[in-house]
C-alpha cells in the first residue's frame, strides 16, 4: 500500500505534534526570549552567564530554552564565536557524575563511563572547550530532581570548570525547574544564580493557548479540517491548567479520533472524547507527581481504607497512613501533620471531608473522607506504582 500518495486522514504531519518537535517561533514567549538574550549576550565575548527558568507544567520552558540556544548558536556563527549547547534531562541523569559524563559525550560519544575520576571528567571538558575556543551552554532540564537532593556540589563543579580558564572558553548554565529552586541552594551556590537571572513562565491563558493551538493546526493538519470552533474548544479545555502540552495532546488525540471515525473534519464530539481520555490518563498522574511523599501516602491511605465504601473515616485513614509509611520505610508523621495533609488534599480538590457525630455513640465527632471524581481503585494503583509498592 502506498501511503505516500494517498490522503487518508486529516493529519498532514504527525511529527509536528510530537513532544520532541520544537516550533521555530514560540508564540507569547517573546518576553522570555528577549530576557534570555539580554542575560546571555556577554557569552559572545567569552563571559559565562547563568539563568534559572521557572514555571508550571507545559508553560514552554524546555521548548524556549532549546530554541534560545539554537538562536545563540546562530548569533555565534555570525560573530565568529563558537557557541554550542547541550540539553541534559536530570530525570534521566541524576548524579553529578552522569551529568558530567553527558557533557563530555557531546565531544566524545564513546567516552568511557566507568573507572574515571570526576576530576578527570572536569579536565577533559576543559580541554575540549579550550581546544575549540568554545562557549558552551549547558541546559539542566527538570533540575528540581537533582536540587531536591542538594546539587550544590554540581554547581560548584560546573562553576569551577571556568576557573582555571585560559580566557578562550566559557561554560554557562541554564537550570529549568517547575518550582522556585532558590530555597534548595546554599548561600554560595545562590550567589552564582543571582536573583535577577530568574526568568518566569506564567501559565498560558485561553487566548494564548488559542494562538498556540492555531499555529500547531496550521503546521500539522490539512487545511480546512479543524474549525475555529474546535480550536476554541481545545483552548477552553486546557486553560484551567494553562498547559500547552495538554492542549497539544488534546489536539492530537482529537485528530486521531477524527481519523479513526473516518471523518474528513474534526467535530466537537471528537474533542469531548479526547478530553475524557486525556483527563483520565495524563492529568491525574501529573497532579499526583506534584504531591509530596507524605500527602501521597495519606491519599493512598484514604483509598485503601475506602475499599468498596463510599467514604473512609479519618481514624481508619490515619491507621492506614501509618502502615503505608512503614511500607515505604519512612517514619509516619503525627496526628497534627496528618490533619494538615488532609486539609491540603481538600484544598487541592482531591478529597472532600464531612464531619459527623461519631457512629460509635461516644458523643465525639468523626470525619468522613470522600475521594472526588477519581476512580478510587485506579488512583490507589497509580500511587502504589509511583511509590514502588507494587511492580
Ligand atoms: N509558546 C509556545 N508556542 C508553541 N508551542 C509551545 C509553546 N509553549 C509550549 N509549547 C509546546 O507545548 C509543549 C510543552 O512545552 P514544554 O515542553 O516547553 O513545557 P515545559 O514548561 O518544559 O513543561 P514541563 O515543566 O512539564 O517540562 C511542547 O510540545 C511545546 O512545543
Ligand atoms: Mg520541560
Amino acid at each position: 500500500m502506498d501511503l505516500g500518495h494517498q490522503r487518508n486522514g486529516i493529519i498532514r504531519d504527525y511529527e509536528k505534534l510530537s513532544f520532541e518537535y520544537v516550533p521555530d517561533v514560540l508564540i507569547h514567549r517573546e518576553f522570555q526570549m528577549q530576557r534570555l538574550q539580554t542575560i546571555f549576550r556577554p557569552i559572545l565575548h567569552g563571559i559565562r552567564r547563568t539563568a534559572v527558568l521557572v514555571g508550571n507544567v507545559g508553560t514552554g520552558k524546555t521548548a524556549t530554552a532549546k530554541r534560545f540556544c539554537q538562536t545563540m548558536e546562530r548569533y555565534g556563527r555570525l560573530s565568529d564565536c563558537n557557541i554550542a549547547h547541550v540539553v541534559i534531562n536530570c530525570r534521566q541523569k541524576r548524579s553529578e557524575y552522569t551529568i558530567l559524563h553527558a557533557i563530555l559525550s557531546y565531544f566524545d560519544p564513546n567516552y568511557p563511563r566507568r573507572g574515571i575520576a570526576q576530576e578527570e571528567y572536569v579536565r577533559s571538558i576543559q580541554k575540549h572547550l579550550s581546544t575549540r575556543k568554545m562557549n558552551m551552554i549547558v541546559v539542566l532540564d527538570e533540575a528540581d530532581i537533582i536540587l531536591k537532593k542538594g546539587a550544590n556540589d554540581l554547581i560548584y563543579t560546573l562553576t569551577r570548570l571556568n576557573e582555571d580558564y585560559t580566557e578562550n572558553y566559557s561554560l554557562s548554565l541554564i537550570m529549568i525547574s517547575q518550582r522556585h529552586l532558590v530555597g534548595n541552594l546554599d548561600q554560595a551556590a545562590l550567589s552564582t544564580f543571582c536573583k535577577s537571572n530568574v526568568v518566569t513562565f506564567e501559565r498560558y491563558n485561553a487566548l494564548e493557548l488559542r494562538d498556540i493551538i492555531k499555529s500547531r493546526v496550521d503546521l500539522a493538519f490539512y487545511p480546512g479540517t479543524v474549525s475555529e470552533e474546535c480550536i476554541d474548544m481545545i483552548a477552553e479545555a486546557s486553560a484551567e491548567l494553562g498547559d500547552a502540552r495538554f492542549a497539544i495532546e488534546l489536539l492530537e488525540s482529537a485528530g486521531l479520533i477524527t481519523e479513526e471515525m473516518g471523518l474528513t473534519e474534526m467535530l466537537p464530539e471528537c474533542i469531548r472524547e479526547a478530553k475524557n481520555m486525556t483527563y483520565s490518563q495524563g492529568s491525574n498522574e501529573l497532579r499526583l507527581s506534584n504531591l509530596d511523599l507524605n500527602r501521597k501516602l495519606v491519599l493512598l491511605a484514604i483509598c485503601r481504607s475506602m475499599g468498596e465504601n463510599s467514604y473512609a473515616t479519618s481514624q481508619d485513614a490515619e491507621t492506614a497512613y501509618r502502615i503505608a509509611s512503614e511500607e515505604c520505610n519512612i517514619k509516619p508523621k503525627g496526628s497534627t501533620s496528618f490533619w494538615k495533609y488532609l486539609k491540603d488534599l481538600s484544598a487541592e480538590g482531591w478529597i472532600d471531608q464531612k464531619s459527623l457525630v461519631d457512629p460509635a455513640g461516644a458523643g465525639g465527632r468523626t470525619t468522613c473522607i470522600y475521594v472526588n471524581d477519581f476512580p478510587v481503585k485506579d488512583l490507589k494503583l497509580m500511587i502504589e506504582k509511583e511509590l514502588n509498592l507494587i511492580l
